[in-house]
């Protein structure tokens, strides 16, 4: 498939700009900004476009480009670092800014160029930078200016363009048209990535590595292994494919159920449900220590898993695993260090994954994908909405919402509870406004008044919060009616909770999960 390389040097918007161009309907990578040239990395490339960067270009430790990449014929997009990257490497002047410019800023179109086809003569950018051109690298021509600067800049001999504003920002008029004129008119890529192309071709990939072989995939409930899932049984045939749900006792109310329901809806034959929930809870006896919980429960995880493979004699099959494209890069196949992304339970480097590993028996169906194009190849497998916009739920469940020691009757208080609390938010219309919602049973009890009596019941608190990828949040502002209307459907349904509060703080400094 025809594609766009993005060289990244470390911006925060590097990702958006893969995400717009896959938007735009054309299939787009990341690499590191500073990766060695090699011919191989061009293969299917029909366009390179280098990032921004929190660095200066004269600054000591600036990411450096290997010089190739300006020989390639192919056509260029520098923006904002890429293009002073690319002035600086064509002996022209960066030079700090005395006033870093931020925010919308008027243009204006010098010239008729392929990048401003169907774009008006002036607009307003959107720009980031302390830094600008002084002198135009040579053989580059202005062809847009702001008030101060050259804003984009265009070297015809050898294809290159340089922008200094971003296209990829939403706040930027016609961003998206200049991004699809570099990509569809200058790169000359067709639109053809959607997920309809997609599937045909992972199908393909899936069915040449394996064969007539089997597949053993964990399914954890979440959007990711559901869909990996539901890739596998289209991709193979549905005998090949053996599905391992392990039931830890501390998932969500009758979320075992719906996921048996939801898999055999898509033609699971060979669905393990495994009840382990005795062997976690009788395990978790008497442990308040968040860490030891977490541990004895993703320890836990691999000695029953690794029984269970063994008991249905499937050692032998191809593991699968629900890996985005945001996991990759951060693994270190793509940007390393700059992406950020939250950590699945099921990914976790068990002794069963490393050897499969070893052998090259893994399969990533998903490796490639935002969590939005997973949500939309859920749909195209005829996955529910309610499932593909499902919230993220943490590996270790329930156990790190119930503060200190996890007994049976808490986990069926907060289940109880939790459940109450997202059907409210669904009912509302409020759930998919929400990043993350969920309940916390606190280890404390307060006292309340039951008719003539004082009683004790259990603080229950709500955490509900709006974010981006889980790294940062912000607390979701309700309407005070919804919080005491569901303050009091909880503690009249649920009698052992006295006492609702609402966490009313964002990430950071508190975190999103309580332990
Ligand atoms: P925090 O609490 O770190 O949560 O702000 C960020 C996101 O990560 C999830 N989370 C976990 N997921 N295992 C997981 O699989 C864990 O131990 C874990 N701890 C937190 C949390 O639900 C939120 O989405």
């Amino acid at each position: 498939m025809d594609k766009i390389l993005i060289l990244d040097f470390g911006s925060q918007t590097t990702q958006l700009i893969a995400r717009r161009i896959r938007e735009i309907g054309v299939y787009s990578e990341i690499i590191p900004g500073d990766s060695p040239f090699d011919p191989e990395i061009l293969h299917g490339v029909r366009g390179l476009i280098f990032s921004g960067s929190p660095y200066s270009v004269y600054e000591d430790g600036a990411p450096l480009l290997d010089k190739n990449f300006y020989e390639t014929g192919l056509p260029v997009l520098g923006i904002c670092y890429g293009f002073q990257r690319m002035t600086e490497d064509h002996s022209g002047k960066v030079a700090s800014l005395e006033k870093k410019e931020y925010g919308r800023s008027p243009i204006h179109v010098l010239s008729k160029n392929p990048l401003f086809h169907d774009i008006p003569e002036g607009f307003i950018s959107w720009m980031s930078h302390g830094d600008s051109i002084n002198t135009l690298g040579e053989g580059f021509e202005s062809i847009a200016e702001s008030k101060d600067h050259p804003a984009m800049a265009f070297n015809s001999l050898k294809n290159l363009y340089g922008i200094q504003f971003h296209p990829e920002v939403s706040h930027c008029e016609y961003g998206i048209e200049i991004l699809e004129n570099f990509v569809c008119g200058i790169a000359g890529v067709s639109k053809g990535w959607n997920m309809d192309s997609y599937l045909t071709e992972v199908s393909g990939e899936i069915k040449q590595k394996v064969g007539n072989d089997k597949v053993l995939l964990l399914i954890s409930g979440g959007v990711d292994s559901t869909v990996a899932g539901g890739l596998l049984l289209k991709a193979l045939d549905p005998d090949q494919v053996h599905l391992m749900y392990i039931d830890t006792g501390l998932m969500r109310k009758n979320e075992s159920a719906e996921v048996e329901v939801i898999l055999s809806s898509l033609g699971a034959k060979h669905l393990h449900m495994i009840d382990a929930s005795e062997r976690f809870l009788s395990s978790l006896e008497g442990v308040a220590d968040p860490e030891k919980k977490r541990q004895i429960i993703g320890d836990l995880f691999i000695t029953v898993q690794e029984t269970e493979v063994a008991r249905i004699g499937i050692d032998e099959a191809y593991l699968a695993q629900g890996t985005l494209y945001t996991d990759m890069i951060e693994s270190g196949k793509g940007v390393g260090e700059k992406a950020h992304v939250i950590k699945s339970h099921h990914n976790v480097r068990s002794p069963l994954v490393e050897a499969k590993r070893k052998a090259g028996s893994i399969i990533e169906p998903l490796a490639r994908l935002y969590k939005d194009e997973v949500r939309a190849l859920g749909l195209r497998l005829g996955l529910s909405e309610e499932i593909v916009h499902r919230h993220p739920f943490p590996g270790p469940g329930l156990a790190v919402r119930i503060l200190g020691e996890i007994t049976r009757e808490k986990c069926t208080i907060l289940k109880e509870a939790d459940y109450l609390f997202i059907r409210e938010l669904k009912k509302r219309n409020l759930y998919n406004k929400i990043w993350q919602a969920f309940c916390i049973l606190l280890p404390v009890r307060s006292v309340g008044v039951a008719g003539d009596a004082r009683e004790y019941g259990y603080v229950l608190a709500l955490r509900a919060i709006t974010s981006r990828d889980g790294m940062t949040a912000d607390v979701f502002a309700f309407d005070s009616v919804d919080l005491l209307e569901i303050s009091s459907i909880i503690t009249n349904s649920v009698k052992e909770i006295g006492r609702v509060v609402y966490d009313i703080s964002s990430k950071p400094p508190a975190t999103i999960e309580w332990e």
